[in-house]
């Protein structure tokens, strides 16, 4: 197959800032228009807008953009009235802006010049994001805010100048997520219950809310699935909620004052999303992830691990009796290391007492699972990823305006999404710090998340109030005993990249566990936080 590259020579290097590209060999793609405003300008100038000098996109009113562009002929890109440049950025004798009869183009364009690699898949999204209920034109971008779990995210700007609006293109990951359609099912729920609140006029004074908005296709499904050579693949398009901002931790934020105002804004969201969300009906929920958030799997995981289990039968009297969690999980009641090497870590000396402690604590870490089959605790659709990035806040007033990622929506009780979001902000180190003295309970920020929470918290009962300090720790234990089981099993799950130590697995144990231990000495003063804010709010009501 004729590459593009090799065909008509490789795209040269990126333009430097005078436009040009130096040292670029034969015809380069750079720079398309797509602006009416713009396009008109060009031909009256008889060449691009300085504006999109320089930038590096192909173009094309017809061309399928996804279709496998480097196996294309030249005389297609010819009949397709692409617009070319050439290394000098001077529009090239295959495209002209006079010939440009009114068609909007799909188009892509980089913020940074992109590699071919990086380039394919943006100029698919643009494709992608044409099927979708779009205003024209349509231009899609890397997204370099993507988390880390959809990796494929595109930035889609769509409508006339003057008019338009940004959107996120996501594919669902489907090696995280295997059943995508049962994702969109509770994405839908989530975001249906959030706009039924919002239109009952639910929001008080001084805050604020919004959800996602999913576009549909034009077809009028909320999400697209496609199924083409490459296998099934899961599309949804939603509008980026313009005018917020994310942080990927509170160490971005310098000032104090601010860093505990966003953690009390991030524990306000948290209230919420989660009194918006009560109503939905958990019976029409599935786990997207098979045996998520399920202490006591997490829990027999480990002690088969640490039973010496290598193969499913003599596992059996740990395994899961769901089939399709067992089917999803059984691989981690395994041992997948070589026998010296499992010796080695389950009788390393450092690790010796956290494994200890794990097995000390195992009663403890049920009582959310204990209280919520007994129905103490309600159990209700959670988030399931309250990491303080998926939280957004308005960059004009500061305050929390949102929750997205709603990927991991499950029956739980809410109070594992509040024990994950303090853990993961009260922990004054990183979760890879191997210097164990380092990790700590950052009290002002554990007070300001439950500020917030309980200020804005429309229906908690006092049986769960009373049950927010254990879940913070129970969540840091789970965690601990998560990362514990799969060091000892060789790292199946939390899967190590090429980069880090192969102790990773076993540093991110000790740090959860000795966070874990150090809430637990912190008790005392967390439930008087908790006590004293959540009385404050009960007398404020009455
Ligand atoms: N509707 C939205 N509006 C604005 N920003 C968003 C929206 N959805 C996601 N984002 C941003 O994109 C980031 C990644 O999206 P997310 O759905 O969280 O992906 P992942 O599951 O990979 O973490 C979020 O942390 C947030 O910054
Ligand atoms: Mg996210």
């Amino acid at each position: 197959m004729g590459r593009f590259g090799d065909r008509w020579g490789r795209p040269g290097s990126p333009p430097d800032s005078s436009g040009t590209a130096p040292g670029s060999v034969g015809l380069s793609v750079f720079a398309v228009t797509t602006s009416s405003s713009a396009r008109s300008q060009a031909s009256q100038r008889g060449r691009q807008p300085a504006s999109r000098r320089g930038s590096r996109y192909l173009c094309s009113p017809k061309l399928p953009i996804c279709g496998d562009r480097f196996s294309l002929a030249k005389e297609d890109l010819l009949k397709s009235r692409s617009f070319w440049f050439d290394a000098r950025n001077r529009p090239a004798s295959c495209g002209a802006w006079s010939r440009f009869n009114g068609d909007y183009p799909v188009s892509l364009r980089a913020a940074r010049s992109l590699s071919l690699s990086e380039e394919y898949p943006v100029a698919q999204a643009g494709r992608i994001a044409s099927v979708f209920s779009l205003p024209r034109p349509i231009e899609s971008y890397d997204f370099p805010d993507k988390g880390n779990i959809n990796r494929h995210t595109y930035l889609i700007s769509a409508g006339p100048d003057g008019r338009k609006r940004e959107y996120l293109l996501q594919r669902i990951n489907q090696q995280v997520f295997t059943r995508p359609w049962s994702v969109m099912a509770s994405m839908l729920a989530s975001i249906q219950a959030q706009q039924e609140c919002l239109a009952r006029g639910e929001l008080r004074e001084g805050e604020e809310w919004e959800t996602i908005t999913l576009i549909p296709t034009q077809k009028g499904t909320p999400y697209l699935e496609i199924t083409d050579r490459r296998g099934y693949s899961c599309w949804r398009l939603m509008v980026k909620i313009p005018e917020t901002r994310t942080f990927k931790s509170l160490s971005e934020i310098r000032d104090e004052n601010e860093r505990l105002r966003i953690a009390e804004q991030a524990g306000s969201g948290l209230a919420l999303y989660g009194s918006f969300t009560a109503g939905i009906d958990v019976c029409a929920l599935e786990n997207p992830l098979p045996g998520y958030r399920d202490t006591r799997l997490y829990y027999n995981q480990l002690l088969s691990v640490l039973a010496g289990n290598r193969t499913v039968e003599s596992a059996s009297q740990y395994l899961p009796e769901d089939p399709l969690v067992r089917q999803s999980t059984e691989q981690h009641f395994l041992i997948h290391l070589p026998d010296g090497e499992y010796k080695r870590r389950t009788s390393d000396p450092a690790l010796v007492p956290f494994i200890e402690l794990a097995r000390r604590q195992e009663d403890f870490a049920m009582t959310l699972l204990r209280e919520m089959e007994s129905g103490k605790i309600r159990k209700q659709a959670i988030h399931g990823d309250t990491k303080l990035d998926n939280f957004l806040f308005s960059i004009r007033s500061g305050r929390v305006r949102a929750l997205v990622d709603l990927d991991t929506i499950m029956p739980h009780t809410w109070l594992v999404d509040w024990g994950d979001m303090v853990r993961s902000l009260a922990n004054v180190a990183g979760e890879k710090e191997s210097n164990l003295s380092r990790v700590g309970v950052d009290l002002k920020i554990y007070e300001a998340v439950a500020r917030g929470f309980l200020r804005s918290a429309r229906d908690v009962r006092r049986e769960e109030i009373a049950r927010m300090v254990d879940a913070v720790q129970i969540i840091a234990l789970e965690l601990g005993i998560r990362f514990l089981a799969d060091y000892l099993r060789g790292d199946s799950y939390f899967k190590l990249g090429p980069a880090d130590s192969p102790d990773l697995n076993k540093t991110r144990a000790m740090v959860q566990l000795t966070l874990f231990q150090k809430l637990v000495e912190a008790t005392e003063k967390t439930s008087a936080c908790i006590n004293s804010i959540s009385r404050e709010v009960r007398e404020c009501a009455s």
